[in-house]
């Protein structure tokens, strides 16, 4: 076990991810109360909301209210995603300090989820990144469809590579590489890292699963034997995305918290207040949690 990474970066995508997938629009309180009790339970890093088009995802129409009322904890990094300069004028006004560019590595998915090519999209999100680094903000790089596109199906590692390279070079301090619809496995996990980290250094590279197929939590741990240390996870396994039908939602924050706890690796969250901000969501949603352990934990408790 020594090659896997000491400490991890937990970085919470629920209140974005999650919540732009629900069909009914959650009430800026709740979102503020979730987002609140997320970093009181330690979270480093949880993505807010998005500063992207209401035609779009009217979920997230609610970015600069929800922006205003958060509390906002020091140390705590609150990204927000931006898909042109109006999204980022928007993120600028509301204060923000860290904002996600978004690009795909499949061209159907990128005319769906952004209405643009690959190139038009990287182009726009060039003068984002530009603009906000001029700025002063941090700017995070995501890549979705890596593992394969809803659409277009298979997707070769060095399409993912050829996108996410760019989003390095344009200054993005991480590139975080995504399994939008969760079809992913350890294999291909380690096979779309190994070309990345060819450009990419290791401690650069972030990966977000979704847990579609339940591989979700075997391709982290394929991940973390490559030396990765940062992850996103929603809270409760929130989550989707509106332009990826049938994709259930991100790994549950909880489990993934309790496999690192097992293999003794660092994150500074606290499981208990965790599972209490699954539980506050859930129970404003109406339904049961998404992730195995919080509902483990909650039984053995009750
Ligand atoms: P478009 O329709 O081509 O853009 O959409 P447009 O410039 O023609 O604008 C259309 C309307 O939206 C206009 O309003 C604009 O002003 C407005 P109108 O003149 O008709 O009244 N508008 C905006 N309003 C507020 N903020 C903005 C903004 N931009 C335009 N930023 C666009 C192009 C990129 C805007 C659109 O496609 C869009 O917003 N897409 C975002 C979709 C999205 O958020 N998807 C989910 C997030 S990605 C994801 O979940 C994957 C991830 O989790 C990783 C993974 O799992 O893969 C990150
Ligand atoms: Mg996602």
């Amino acid at each position: 076990m020594s090659n896997l990474p000491q400490k991890v970066r937990m970085f919470e995508v629920g209140p974005r991810d999650g919540l732009q997938n629900e069909e009914n629009v959650v009430p800026v309180e709740i979102k503020v109360g979730l987002i609140d009790r997320l970093t009181d339970a330690g979270l480093p890093a949880v993505e807010a909301t998005s500063f992207v088009s209401p035609k779009w995802v009217p979920q997230l129409a609610d970015a600069p209210e929800v922006m205003a009322k958060i509390k906002r904890k020091p140390g705590v990094a609150y990204p927000v995603l931006v898909p042109n300069r109006k999204g980022l004028d928007g993120a600028i006004a509301a204060g923000c300090d860290e904002i996600v560019i978004f690009g795909a590595a499949s061209e159907a998915f990128s005319k769906r989820n952004t209405n643009c090519t690959i190139a038009e999209g990287l182009a726009r999100f060039g003068e984002v990144c530009d603009e906000a680094l001029k700025r002063g903000m941090r700017v995070r790089g995501d890549v979705s469809v890596c593992l394969g596109c809803p659409y277009d199906g298979e997707v070769a590692p060095a399409q993912v590579t050829a996108v996410a390279r760019e989003l390095y070079a344009m200054g993005c301090y991480e590139v975080c590489i995504a399994d939008t619809i969760g079809v992913g496995t350890p294999g291909k996990t380690r096979a779309v890292f190994e070309d990345a980290a060819r450009y990419i250094p290791v401690e650069k590279l972030a990966w977000h699963f979704h847990d579609t197929y339940g591989q979700a939590l075997a391709n982290t741990y394929a991940a973390l034997e490559c030396g990765v240390a940062v992850f996103d996870s929603s809270i409760a396994g929130l989550g989707g995305c509106p332009y990826a039908k049938g994709a259930t939602g991100n790994v549950a924050t909880e489990d993934v918290l309790f496999m690192l706890e097992g293999l003794g690796i660092e994150t500074g969250v606290d499981m208990a207040k965790l599972v209490e901000a699954g539980r506050f969501i859930c129970d404003f949603l109406g339904r049961p949690t998404g992730s195995r352990v919080a509902k483990a934990l909650m039984a053995k408790a009750a």
